[in-house]
């Protein structure tokens, strides 16, 4: 573990900021969470307990860094939906946009399915490693290109319940 990128009151805050920011956006219309597993989950919690419109949860699981993944693009739905997004106003929610590659394709499928609006709010945005663009419409903070777990980022599925974001060496 090298040191803290972003200790655990700046997170705080930011995340306070983003759901009064999506508060004041969609002020008097209900909101559809969607979280993408299995990094968003802490942030999804935080967020949505200062969201002051009414707002269900739901999640989704893709695999996201396969072969298939980053040679072409298509990743596989581990875990779908439980419910309808048609018609509705949808808000995924991401730990780390870093490729593009899962957020376009997941974005992509849930186009097809006809909500009423669509945006992202991802915690943390890595944009020298975008291969494909993606609109993030809230974005909390832009990180360089280092390795980065807690606060549900893993490495080898460790260090998710670290409070703080760590930078790490993937082979420590
Ligand atoms: C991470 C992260 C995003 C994706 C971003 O998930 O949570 O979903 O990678 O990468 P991309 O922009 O290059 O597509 P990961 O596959 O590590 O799974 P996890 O959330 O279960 O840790």
């Amino acid at each position: 573990m090298d040191a803290i990128l972003l200790h655990r009151e700046q997170i705080q805050s930011t995340v306070r900021h983003l759901a009064e920011a999506i508060s004041k956006d969609f002020e008097g219309k209900e909101l559809l969470a969607v979280g993408i597993l299995k990094g968003s989950f802490i942030f999804m919690a935080d967020l949505v307990r200062h969201i002051t419109v009414p707002v269900t949860i739901d999640f989704i699981d893709i695999s996201s860094y396969g072969l298939a993944a980053e040679s072409s693009g298509e990743v596989r739905i581990l875990k779908d939906l439980d419910t309808s997004v048609e018609g509705r106003n949808v808000l995924v929610v991401e730990d780390i946009v870093d490729t593009g590659l899962t957020l376009k394709y997941l974005l992509g499928i849930l186009r097809e399915r006809n909500p009423r609006s669509l945006r992202v709010c991802t915690l943390l945005d890595k944009p020298s490693r975008r291969r494909t663009v993606v609109t993030l419409d809230y974005c909390g903070f832009e990180i360089p290109d280092v390795f980065v777990v807690g606060y549900g980022l893993d490495y080898a599925e460790k260090y998710r319940n670290y409070p703080d974001i760590w930078v790490i060496k993937p082979s420590s």
